[in-house]
């Protein structure tokens, strides 16, 4: 069996990073591919008051089960398959279900700290940061919170500038300086999504 892609894309809230996975994943539907979110491993906080959950600070890579993904990406690696938690964010904690994942020749990982974390790196054959200005990202994470997450303005704006923002600017604008590719204005910019899907097509060829 052929090693199986892992395509990491990254960048900050509200840059479009989902758009840019769906984009690869709708581009391989006829071929084996599976999709992970890092939002999935967010830890389990099912044992703390939902007060103590709400003020948790959930843009620190200690707000993620990270060991949790990486055995699990090895084991897709391996050509297992595995069962990832579902996370709740209204409830701001894991779901009891989980949801199996079968191995496949191209995973897409999708998250805001993937590129900050050695390990992670390591494992990624293509790592992507989705680039899109902090004034565009904010917009579209207050549309998306309020519309799918349940909150409320107050509550956007105080955890953007209080947390959201000044861990951006620690952990994911530096992480950049990883990635393989850059691509500005993530999900709309459509030649740099056709010039992946090109050397992923390239990938997939060549044995
Ligand atoms: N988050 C939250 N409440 C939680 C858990 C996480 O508000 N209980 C927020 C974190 O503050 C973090 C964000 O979720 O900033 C991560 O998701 P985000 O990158 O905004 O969403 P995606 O859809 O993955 O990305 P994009 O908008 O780029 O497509």
């Amino acid at each position: 069996m052929k090693k199986p892609l892992l395509i990491g894309i990254t960048g900050g809230t509200g840059s479009g990073k989902t758009t840019v996975a769906k984009a690869l994943h709708e581009a391989f539907k006829n071929n084996s591919v599976t999709m992970i979110m890092q939002d999935y491993y967010y830890k389990d906080q099912g044992h703390l008051s939902f007060e103590e959950r709400l003020s948790t600070n959930y843009d620190h890579p200690n707000a993620f089960d990270t060991e949790l993904m990486i055995e699990h990406l090895k084991s897709l690696l391996k050509g297992d398959s595995i069962r990832v938690p579902i996370y709740d964010f209204t409830m701001y904690t894991r779901k009891k279900e989980t949801v199996l994942i079968e191995p496949a020749d191209i995973i897409i990982l999708e998250g805001i700290l993937l590129l900050e974390n050695e390990k992670i790196r390591e494992l990624l054959d293509m790592k992507i940061y989705v680039d899109t200005d902090a004034d565009i990202r904010i917009l579209r994470r207050l549309m998306r919170d309020m519309k799918e997450r349940g909150r409320s303005v107050d509550s956007v704006v105080n955890q953007y500038l209080d947390v959201v923002r000044p861990m951006h600017l620690q952990f994911i604008e530096p992480s950049k300086k990883y990635a393989d590719i850059i691509i500005p204005e993530g999900g709309k910019n459509k030649v740099a999504i056709d010039i992946i899907i090109g050397s992923i097509k390239q990938y997939l060829r060549n044995d």
